[in-house]
């Protein structure tokens, strides 16, 4: 099926990237997002989140003409060969999935289409999700295939993930459709080095696997990838506590566990835990699936419980260094998006170690180089957002390293040394030079190091 017209639904950070790539694969792509506030930033040629290299390719691909941001429906779907759905999944307080967007758009969606269109979905949904929607699809009798096509990108690196991919899943019942859909990826892949370019991003050649599946795989690939590299995190931040108590240094052990080929070394990095718009859904999602189908998924449920852990025990050593309490201390809370390079502060683990103090009774200031705005809205009042690093620096007593931005992490010992008052730094990142902080005479604190 020769594919011209595409429509994505939401624009978050997948949605905007696959919109915008697909516009430089050659596609004439509609993007609709109903918030007003985002859909002007779009129509600017930007996007309203950061994101390395997204802007100039928004930039481009407005310019193209091919870009079609929109807050209806009504303008591109009935057109569209493929609808990508790529609406938000936010987390019912029982940490399952709010599946309200998805079966809202897929409903809207299939009334427009036109008859043998294909309806992909890219949000997360949990396994099962697919058969009940490819079944009101079908009730249609429009002949729209139903595909499952999951997002692996990551915040921070989501051009690089997207067009330099180790894998593409899609997974469905019809054949052809999951082909077409592959062959969409194919098409990207064939000029991922020139949109690399004008992303500005550096591009290396590697060969990335395109993977079909059935409908429910496809749906429990995407959840099982993100709960076991959870698993891994929370893995080595068990290792950490350990370490803690032994006299070993996490860093060395993981480095050299990981050395095994086998093992990899990757998300083996300890401190206060994962947060994100990602992870601790996923892994909450996946323990609601095993109890919808009565199945002991034991081993993820330890993975979120290590990591709810971690908030506590950084500021447990926090406190055991400045002499047993926290009341009246006053602590500078470094990085408060979820991780660097993003100003995504949702489930941040900075944001919630930022509550956390402050609920102990310190005085907490907190810096972040892109993601206060975010993090404010899910601060307690008491928590003081400054400007700049120095005056977060500032006459404190403490210091929380909970996100490893440049910014931080290219800040030597002695500059701390010279900006701050504070002479205990706790590193829940374990991203700084713990020698250098001890010869420059901090009590330097890592997570199991
Ligand atoms: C993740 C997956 O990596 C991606 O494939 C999926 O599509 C979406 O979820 P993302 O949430 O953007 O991506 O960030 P990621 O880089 O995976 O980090 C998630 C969290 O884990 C962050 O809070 C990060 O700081 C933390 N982390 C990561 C660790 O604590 N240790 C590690 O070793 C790695």
């Amino acid at each position: 099926m020769a594919i011209s017209t595409i429509t994505v639904l939401g624009t978050g950070y997948v949605g905007l990237t696959t919109a915008a790539l697909l516009v430089h694969a050659g596609y004439t792509v509609y993007a609709v997002e109903p918030h007003k506030e985002r859909l002007d930033v779009i129509k600017q040629g930007r996007s309203f989140f950061y994101e390395a290299g997204l802007d100039p390719i928004v930039k481009t691909a407005l310019d193209s003409g091919r870009f079609i941001p929109t807050d209806s429906y009504q303008d591109g779907v009935p057109n569209s060969d493929v609808v990508f759905s790529c609406v938000g999944t936010p987390d019912n307080p029982d940490g399952s999935s709010n599946l309200t967007h998805v079966f809202d758009s897929a409903e809207q969606a299939g009334q427009l289409m036109k008859p043998g269109a294909i309806y992909v979905q890219k949000s997360t949904v949990p396994v099962g999700t697919g058969a009940k929607l490819a079944t009101k699809f079908s009730e249609l009798s429009k002949d729209i295939s139903y595909v499952s096509n999951p997002e692996f990108l990551r915040e921070g690196t989501a051009l690089e993930d997207t067009l330099l991919f180790d894998r593409v899943v899609v997974g469905g019942n019809d054949p052809l459709a999951v082909g077409t859909v592959l062959n969409v990826y194919r098409t990207l892949e064939e000029r991922r080095s020139s949109i690399m370019k004008i992303a500005g991003l550096p591009y290396r050649n590697i060969p990335g696997e395109y993977i079909s599946t059935g409908l429910a795989s496809a749906e429990l690939i995407k959840v099982t990838a993100n709960a076991f590299l959870a698993l891994k995190i929370s893995f080595a931040n068990s290792i950490a506590k350990l370490a803690d108590k032994s006299g070993a240094d996490v860093v060395e052990v993981m480095n050299a566990v990981g050395a095994d080929k086998r093992i990899n070394r990757a998300f083996f990095n300890a401190g206060r835990g994962y947060g994100g718009g990602c992870f601790p859904k996923d892994v909450s999602g996946l323990i609601a699936s095993g109890l919808d189908y009565g199945v002991d998924l034991d081993i993820v449920q330890a993975t979120k419980a290590v990591n709810d852990s971690m908030p506590g025990y950084v500021a447990e050593k926090l406190q055991d260094a400045l002499g047993g309490s926290l009341s009246g201390k006053r602590i500078a809370v470094l990085g408060l998006a979820f991780k660097a390079g993003t100003s995504d502060a949702r489930r941040s683990p900075g944001t919630a170690l930022a509550n956390l103090l402050s609920s102990s009774g310190a005085v907490v200031q907190a810096y972040d180089p892109k993601a206060s705005d975010e993090a404010a809205k899910n601060l307690v009042s008491e928590v003081h957002l400054t400007n700049t690093l120095n005056d977060c620096l500032k006459r404190c007593d403490a210091i929380v390293l909970a996100t490893d931005w440049p910014e931080f992490t290219s800040y030597s010992a002695s500059q701390f040394a010279k900006t701050t008052d504070a002479r205990v730094i706790v590193d829940a990142v374990n991203a700084l030079p713990k020698n250098d902080f001890r010869e420059a005479g901090f009590t330097y604190l890592g997570i199991g190091r």
